[in-house]
């Protein structure tokens, strides 16, 4: 990758997600082999546990480093290509990795879906990144990367058949089963803590042109309201990560320069067996399994990994009625099994992709890396990538 003594750091290695995430790269890459990679977090006897327990031999390298000391971060990532974070809620422990990486020239990712975050981040740091090489890139698990990229996926099918993208895309989640980690819990409520504090932070919330700095398109499909769609088939409703995932899906067009033209619509829903009954709302798929809320380090257990999934669909519509349907699904529980695999090889993959084709800023998973990752994630993270028409 580069000439830094490591390929990838996994940084937040002692969390829930962070441990699957090292484990990943270590069932697929091993130690001292083609990757050069080490563990990090803040602890160095919590770091020996996660080695201990995901099996890696004594040579796995980790690295201390704490949020609260940017020495140590700036020391950690001039020794990395590209950090994989997991510490979060990022809106409280993720600012000074972000800045340190900016400006290092040390590529980064991340599993925010804290929107207003991103915003703040990408406001500091777009600059320093740009001058450095950094590329920053949010969002790299199952928000937003499965909808970022398969919204990508079907609008190449589209220009591919039509000559032309699509001017709308419907996403739509067929079926999901899975958990929620205490770390996930706590970044909603530091969402939740923040726009209570700042009325304007719900205002950028709720606006999917909240991560186009100085471009507002066109008004987009109410994605709350249920209603039988018939482009796809079923009825549809509000899901729980539309706010997250629509604003990725416009940042990337924004960042290709608007391929997808300015007057781009996208929703996201999810497909109810009927008409709603009863009040709405609901986890739509997600639950916090027998032990009831989890805190900070526990997350749902191996079977509820194992035996989760997801199944989504994305309806790129050319305004003469002919569509393109293209599925994504995972073999996982979307939020950590599936997860941690994503966001491991979105971060060697972002190592992997040369500056050239993507210089250094603020990027979205499909505006970095989006064919690169149609390919990389079905033969290493348990992805498909299909047509169905
Ligand atoms: N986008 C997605 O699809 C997706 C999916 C899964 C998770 N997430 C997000 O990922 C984040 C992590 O979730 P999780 O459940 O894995 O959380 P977690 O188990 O609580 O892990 C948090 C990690 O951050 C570390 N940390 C906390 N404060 C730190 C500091 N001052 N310096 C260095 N490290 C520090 C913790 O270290 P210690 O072990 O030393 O405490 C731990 O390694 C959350 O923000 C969650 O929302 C997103």
């Amino acid at each position: 990758m580069s000439d830094r003594e490591f390929d990838v750091i996994v940084w937040g290695a002692t969390g829930y997600t962070g441990r699957l995430v090292a484990a990943h790269v270590l069932r697929t890459h091993g130690v001292g082999r083609d990757l050069a990679w080490a563990i990090g977090g803040r602890s160095s006897a919590k770091l020996d546990e996660v080695a201990a327990e995901i099996g890696a031999p004594q040579s796995l390298p980790w690295i201390i480093a704490d949020a609260a000391d940017p020495a140590s971060l700036d020391a950690m990532v001039r020794r990395a290509s590209v950090v994989i974070t997991t510490v979060g809620p990022y809106q409280l422990y993720g600012s000074p990795l972000v800045a340190a990486c900016a400006a290092a020239g040390t590529d980064y990712v991340d599993l925010t879906g804290e929107s207003n975050w991103i915003a703040v981040m990408i406001a500091a740091h777009e600059a320093s990144a740009k001058a450095s090489g950094a590329r920053i890139v949010f969002s790299c698990g199952f928000d937003s990367i499965p909808f970022d990229v398969g919204v990508f996926f079907a609008q190449e099918e589209a220009r591919r058949r039509f000559g032309r993208y699509a001017a709308r895309v419907r996403g739509r989640v067929r079926g999901l089963k899975g958990g929620l980690s205490g770390g996930t819990l706590a970044s909603g409520m530091a969402t939740q803590a923040a726009a209570q504090q700042d009325p304007s932070i719900g205002v950028l919330l709720a606006d999917p042109f909240a991560l186009t700095p100085g471009f507002k398109g066109a008004p987009q499909p109410d994605g709350e309201t249920p209603y039988e769609d018939n482009v796809t088939g079923a009825w549809v409703g509000p899901f729980m990560m539309a706010g997250i995932n629509t604003k990725a899906v416009h940042r990337t067009n924004f960042l290709l320069g608007h391929p997808w033209g300015e007057r781009f619509q996208y929703d996201e829903m999810q497909v109810l067996a009927g008409p709603p009954s009863g009040a709405p709302g609901g986890m739509g798929g997600f639950n916090f399994g027998a032990g009831g809320l989890p805190k900070p380090g526990e997350g749902p257990t191996r079977e509820e990994r194992e035996t989760g999934f997801y199944d989504l669909l994305f309806i790129a519509e050319e305004g003469d009625g002919r569509t393109v349907r293209a599925a994504v699904r995972g073999d996982m529980d979307p939020g950590y099994g599936s997860t941690a695999k994503i966001l491991g090889e979105a971060g060697i993959c972002l190592g992997d992709t040369p500056r050239e084709t993507t210089p250094g800023g603020c990027w979205t998973p499909a505006s970095a890396m989006g064919a690169p990752l149609v390919r990389r994630l079905p033969a290493k993270a348990g992805l498909t990538f299909t047509l169905e028409n």
